[in-house]
Parts: C-alpha cells; structure tokens; sequence
C-alpha cells in the first residue's frame, strides 16, 4: 500500500519502516476492533485504470465507481487515465503491483497487449477486476461486463426488422482490437444474416465521434443510398448522423448505435437523432461490490455477466426494454 518503490541498502531499510507504518495507519480490518480507535481510514487500496476520459461513457463508469466506492469507508480507489494510450495503460499496471496496492481494477483499451501485465499482477497476488472490455486467456480475477455478441445481434434483428429484411447498411466499427468491437460486430452479423440487409461500407471509427463522422463522409460520397448506419457506440452513430446531416441527407437515414447513456443515447433517440440505441452498462457499482467481496475473501464468479436493454421511439418513454 506504500506509494514508492523499495531501493537498496538504509534507503530499503526506510523504506520499509515507512510501509509498515503506511500499513498500520490503513487499519485493516483486525485492527479496528477496538471501541473510541483513530479516525477511520481506508482499509483497503484499490488502483483503477480507465483506458480513456475522453468519452462520456468512461467517464459515467468513473463516477458509479466513485460512487460506489464512497459508499464504503473501508475503500479508497486510486483513478489513473491512460489517455487512451495502451503503453501508458501498461504502466499502470505496473506501478499499482510495485506500489502493493490491494486490488485492481482495468477497464482496458486493447485486449492483447494489456493480457500479460494483468497476468503479472495476478502472479503478485494481487486480485484484478476486468471491466467492460475483456482480455485474452484467464489470468484475472474477475471479468465484468454485458454480453456484446447479445448486444450486437439484438442490433441486427432490430435492424432487419426495421428495414423489412432488405437494406443498405453503413457499419462503423469500434477499436477492432479490443473484443467488445470483435463481438458487437460479429453478433450484429449473426442478427442479420439470411436476410437482404446488405453491409455496403464498414470502417474501424475506433470508438471514436470524429473518426466515425470521417468515414461516414466516406461513405455518403461513395454510396447514393443509405438506408441505416450501424454504429458499435453512440458516439459513433452521432457522428455519422453529424456528416449526414451536413450532406443534407439525415431525414433518409436511419441511425442506431450502443451505450444508451440517460444524457447521451437515450436522449438522442428521445430528440429523434437515433432511432435506436442498446444500452451497455458501465458496471462500476458491481465492481466495488465485487472488490470489497474479493478483499473479504469471498468466492466470486470468474465472469459477471449485466444485462442490456433497447430504447427506440416506441418504448423510450416507458424506460426501454429489456433484452431477453
Ligand atoms: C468508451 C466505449 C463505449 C463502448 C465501450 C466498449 O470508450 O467506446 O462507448 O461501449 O467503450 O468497450
């Protein structure tokens, strides 16, 4: 739980004083039994790393974290931002394992690159909670999040169903490295197979509103008729809709994306700039749940698996509805 790295010699020696006492000052549970202690403090260290701030879904799952979190005197989370930068993702890693703290918690860019220093704190014993985006292998403690093939197939047979089996379709891809683009992909692909809706233009917008408006832009210049854009985020349908709308050529277009934020997808469908938007939850308060019950010693399922709802026009008043 101590914040340095033990060097050699006296400087290791005080280095450890200042860990012992660093740990006796966290009052583990044992130490708190007695009645009138000292000032409660953190019983527990947790180190987050979130991949990006720059989206509001990322920053939705910081603040349920925080929430969550100050719900329990026992915990203090450290948040770090990765800037969207894998290898600064990876240092995060690190410095939380050389740094002892007691539990992390990644929500990472990218799966294959973040799966061994994940694997390495494991190793250190310190339990690791995965969120929302998912690594390669098993060497984590706990994985969190929705079923994104569910989620992308839901989004296909809502779209076939719309477009009555046949249609031209605009796919904007999320970060193709990361499972939750692999997933909501191939799902959506599932959802729509068999049918004539026809995919006429896909791109990687890597999660991202400006990219996903610079493709779409592509995409209007090569293609007359589009009748649906697919986006894997909400971010990236609004940014496609943006270009559409530009073009003079919105009214024509349907758009559909994922996340269904209050404040973000669920009020663009309710404004009518998305006809539909599935909601991926951000899982923060299950996080904290689960970490205080791993910290505990408790037994937790390896995959906790939250569940999604569709909002559209006919139900977005009603509060959506549930994927089954
Ligand atoms: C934010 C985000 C969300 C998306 C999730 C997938 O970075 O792109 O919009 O649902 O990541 O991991």
């Amino acid at each position: 739980m101590g914040y340095y790295k033990p060097v050699s010699g006296l400087a290791s020696a005080l280095a450890s004083l200042v860990a012992l006492s660093l740990l006796a000052g966290c009052g583990k549970p044992s130490d708190q039994s007695g009645a009138g202690a000292k000032p409660e403090k953190a019983a527990y260290t947790i180190g987050m790393s979130q991949c990006n701030l720059g989206e509001p879904w990322r920053v939705q799952m910081n603040a349920d974290l925080k929430a969550a979190a100050d719900q329990q005197t026992e915990l203090k989370v450290i948040f770090k931002d990765a800037q969207n930068d894998t290898l600064k993702q990876r240092s995060h890693v690190e410095e939380f394992i050389s740094a002892g703290v007691d539990l992390i918690i990644i929500s990472p860019k990218e799966a294959a690159p973040l799966t061994e220093p994940v694997a390495k704190a494991v190793a250190a014993k310190i339990p690791v909670i995965v969120l929302d985006r998912a690594l390669l292998g098993d060497q984590f403690t706990c994985f969190i999040g929705a079923d994104n093939v569910k989620i992308g197939r839901a989004a296909g047979e809502w779209i076939k169903q719309k477009l009555g089996g046949k249609g031209k379709v605009v796919e904007l891809k999320g970060l193709m490295t990361s499972i939750p683009g692999q997933d909501r992909h191939n799902g959506f692909r599932a959802g729509i197979a068999g049918s004539e809706v026809e995919v006429i233009f896909e791109a990687d917008m890597k999660w991202l509103e400006p990219d996903a408006r610079k493709e779409m832009e592509s995409a209007l210049s090569r293609f007359k008729e589009i009748d649906l854009v697919y986006a894997h985020n909400d971010p990236g349908a609004h940014g496609a809709y943006l270009a559409a709308k530009a073009a003079g050529r919105e009214k024509g277009i349907m758009f559909v994306g994922i996340d269904a934020l209050p404040h973000e997808g669920v009020a663009y469908v309710k404004q009518g700039i998305l006809d539909a938007s599935f909601q991926y939850p951000t899982g923060g308060a299950e996080a904290i749940t689960t970490a205080l019950k791993i910290l505990k010693g408790e037994t937790v399922p390896k995959k906790i698996v939250l569940g999604s709802r569709v909002f559209d026009k006919s139900n977005v008043d009603a509060g959506g509805k549930e994927l089954n």
